[in-house]
């Protein structure tokens, strides 16, 4: 397992930090972080094993870099590829839209021929809504920092794990 592209959107460092944790438990020589402020199409298409990370802003909108690198994905092709998401959000607060720039990513790659990895029980999360469970599960890895900052690091830990398990 190596060949791995973690992809993040950011407004206030917190996804950030994650894809770096991520990184740091995938093993730095296997996996490389970009912000997608700076991020192309072509830098996804390099990578075997794609990860993309954001936050949640407004009610349920995709951070701001996240919405413009939607036309990158749209131009990559991921033919064959893995892909495995993470979403930051605040269940408390905006309980009606928890993580749902997770599931917006998730349309996203409808029709890219990839094969999503890292879905995850809503096990242990209190939203009343969310864009990113479809099927009575997460669509990826659903953080939040705001409320339950305790369980970052056991959540990042067993998702990489399953990870190691499902990438290429
Ligand atoms: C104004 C505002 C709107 C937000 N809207 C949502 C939301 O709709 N859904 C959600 O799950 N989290 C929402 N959040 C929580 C953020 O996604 C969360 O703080 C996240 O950790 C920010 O990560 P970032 O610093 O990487 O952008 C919102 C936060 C703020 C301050």
């Amino acid at each position: 397992m190596q060949n791995i592209g973690i992809f993040y959107g950011s407004s206030t460092g917190n996804t950030e930090t994650v894809a770096k944790q991520i990184q740091a438990k995938l093993g730095a020589d296997n996996a490389t972080t970009f912000d997608v402020a700076d991020a192309k199409a072509g830098d996804i298409e390099k990578f075997t094993n794609i990860i993309f990370g954001t936050s949640t802003w407004g009610i349920g909108d995709l951070q701001d870099d996240f919405e413009g690198f939607l036309t990158e994905i749209s131009n990559a092709n991921l033919n064959g590829k893995k892909v495995a998401l993470f979403g930051l959000g605040d269940q408390y607060s905006y309980s009606d839209s928890f993580v749902d720039g997770m599931g917006e990513i998730y349309e996203a790659l409808d029709n890219k021929n990839c094969e999503l990895v890292g879905e995850t029980s809503t096990d242990g999360y209190e939203y009343d809504a969310s864009k990113a469970e479809k099927d009575g599960k997460l669509v990826g890895l659903a953080l939040d920092l705001e409320n339950q900052d305790d369980q970052t690091e056991a959540r990042v830990s067993e998702w990489v794990a399953e990870l190691k398990n499902q990438f290429n």
